[in-house]
């Protein structure tokens, strides 16, 4: 049983990039960030079981488009849960890697992202992927638009700031989160 714990922990942690989910504290510090009093039209990255999507999903108004991205089908069941219980809300699930979804310009107002950067500096590449990437989200932001993005340790500000080419707008600083995380707030 503690060999079956830790063997999940161990594949959180290399696929996931985290160890447990999200905690509230950091959910609201990331979605607080968010002006839902005008429609938006939102693209959540890395869903997992939906702790940022439960909260964006009550937060947004019925005017607002909410697209889910995650890579793996396994989180499915928790997602759809979330959207059977607000039928009023136009929420998508889109299963696939994220890079499908910013093919064109000014798609987005708003994206939340729980993407494990960090993991992708590590592919061997050179880092192609993770600037095509953080390219990709400014491609497709509106003007005026917000790239959320939480990380441990403050890995890869400099990365999101030489694509974006200024400097990030807010930091915060997230204690009670396993592990504690830095939020990161860049508008375009
Ligand atoms: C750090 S977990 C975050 C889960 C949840 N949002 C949270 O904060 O607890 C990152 C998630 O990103 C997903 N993911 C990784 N690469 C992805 C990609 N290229 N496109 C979409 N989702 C991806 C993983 O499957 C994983 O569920």
């Amino acid at each position: 049983m503690a060999i079956n714990f830790y063997r999940k922990i161990r594949r959180n942690i290399s696929e996931d990039g985290l160890i447990v989910s999200s905690s509230g504290f950091l959910v609201n510090t990331m979605v607080g960030k968010i002006d839902f009093s005008r429609p938006l039209k939102i693209l959540e990255i890395g869903s997992g079981k939906g702790p940022f999507t439960r909260e964006i999903i009550r937060r947004m108004s019925t005017d607002s488009t909410l697209v889910v991205c995650e890579i793996k089908s396994e989180y499915n069941p928790w997602i759809e849960r979330l959207m059977e219980e607000h039928p009023h809300k136009q929420v998508r699930l889109h299963n696939g890697c994220v890079t499908g979804l910013l093919t064109a310009p000014e798609l987005y107002d708003v994206i939340v992202s729980s993407l494990p950067l960090k993991n992708f500096t590590k592919m061997n590449d050179q880092n192609a992927f993770l600037y095509r990437l953080i390219e990709g989200f400014k491609f497709a932001l509106n003007n005026g638009g917000i790239y959320l993005q939480y990380q441990y340790f403050k890995s890869n500000k400099a990365d999101i700031e030489a694509v974006f080419g200024k400097e990030m707008d807010e930091i915060d600083f997230v204690p009670l989160n396993i592990l504690p995380a830095f939020v990161y707030s860049m508008t375009k």
